[in-house]
């Protein structure tokens, strides 16, 4: 049911630093910030050969990663983006296997301007799962 692994998301306290290190350090290549208002983030993806790392730091001041990062200051993996055919189909066997849909459990359209879903890291052995319709 679950296709390719679109993305890994970090956490990031500060986004140009961590652009700064993936770009020069790891000698990546990054591309520009972008705004993500809906979401509460602001993010910067690192294009790999075989996927991306999505970089996030908090955009406003309801950001839903500000408290993940109040416990892990210096950053941290937040969740893993799977890539799925039919979200709502995905969804809705999802919630029959008695798996929670974080938020309204309507797809919201992500970062790449597909919908998306969050699935409760207390369902996934500690991990936040987000499907990304391809
Ligand atoms: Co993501």
């Amino acid at each position: 049911m679950i296709g390719r692994l679109n993305h890994v998301a970090v956490a990031v306290p500060h986004l140009p630093a961590a652009i700064t290190l993936y770009r020069d350090a790891l000698g990546a290549s990054v591309s520009e910030p972008q705004a993500e208002p809906d979401h509460g983030v602001t993010v910067a993806f690192v294009e790999l050969p075989n996927t991306k790392i999505e970089l996030m730091c908090p955009l406003g001041t309801e950001s839903p990663i500000q408290g993940f990062l109040d416990r892990n200051p210096s950053g941290g993996m937040h969740h893993i983006c799977y890539e799925v055919d039919d979200i709502v189909q995905v969804r809705d066997r999802m919630r029959s296997t008695g798996a929670r849909v974080l938020g309204s459990g309507e797809p919201k359209i992500g970062a790449h301007g597909k919908p998306v879903l969050f699935l409760h890291p207390k369902d996934f052995n500690g991990c936040l799962i987000e499907l990304e319709q391809i």
